[in-house]
């Protein structure tokens, strides 16, 4: 394909021939995106035809916990880790805040300090300033008020006494639209001892990316802005993973 299709886009879409839509075009996808039909599709199918306790022994269960699965998979083939790095949960404002749990348990008493940016969408700044009540040190990586743009030089001296155990930034903010580069940076910081944790919300819906060429530790974006159902995806590096308090039953 030489060129973007866009009658084959739009029939992907149910939404664009709803006739209770068709008043008003869609702006809102930094909302949230419309799922396209496969989903929609699989979603139907789920919740009519398997919608049980999965893993049981009857073919609905058996295709259920199959499908669930294959979810596992094939995020993680597309992401280059393992099933077990991923993890699924109603929203990346969710999944922040259960792995600020367990990030508020693994810097218990430890003199720590984290970094979180002015760049960032609340998501993944509020759950981490809030880790002060825990006694640890939270200090602001500040944008350039010119550019807008995270300086990597302003982040080398928040590192430089070795305190940073946790660095927070977006891979693509959408306050300013700067692009980050989210290598570069979570080599520096994990040169510092500090673990990196990257909001790909905002970027995930222009291309999901290989998360160990990222080298960072946690990777988040929401499903249901790159056209799929409302849930928030989140990777964990193993080594990080281990390190964590579980947060599960
Ligand atoms: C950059 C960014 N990060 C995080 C979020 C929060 O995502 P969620 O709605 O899945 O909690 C948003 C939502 O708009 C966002 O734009």
């Amino acid at each position: 394909m030489t060129q973007l299709d866009m009658t084959f886009v739009r029939s992907q879409f149910p939404a664009f021939s709803s006739p209770v839509l068709s008043s008003h075009a869609f702006f809102e996808n930094a909302g949230g995106s419309y799922p396209c039909a496969a989903v929609v599709n699989r979603l139907h199918r789920f919740y009519t035809d398997r919608k049980v306790q999965p893993y049981g022994p009857y073919p609905g269960a058996q295709a259920g916990g199959a499908e669930m699965d294959e979810a596992r998979a094939r995020l993680a083939a597309m992401m280059g880790v393992t099933g077990p790095q991923v993890s699924f949960g109603p929203s990346t404002s969710a999944n922040t805040y259960v792995l600020a749990q367990a990030v508020r348990l693994w810097l218990r008493g430890q003199n720590a300090a984290i970094v979180v940016t002015n760049q960032d969408h609340e998501a993944n700044s509020g759950v981490w300033r809030r880790l002060i009540d825990e006694g640890i040190e939270v200090r602001e990586w500040q944008v350039d008020p010119q550019t807008g743009a995270l300086d990597p030089e302003r982040l080398r001296a928040l590192l430089a006494d070795g305190k940073v155990r946790l660095v927070a930034f977006p891979h693509c903010s959408n306050v300013v639209a700067e692009i980050n580069d989210v290598a570069a940076i979570s080599a520096l910081a994990r040169a510092a001892g500090a673990r990196v944790v990257v909001d790909g919300v905002s970027y995930a819906p222009h291309g999901f990316p290989d998360f160990p060429s990222l080298g960072c530790d946690v990777y988040l974006f929401s499903a249901y802005k790159t056209y799929g159902p409302h849930q928030g995806i989140m990777v964990i590096s193993e080594e990080f993973g281990a390190d964590l308090p579980a947060q599960g039953h």
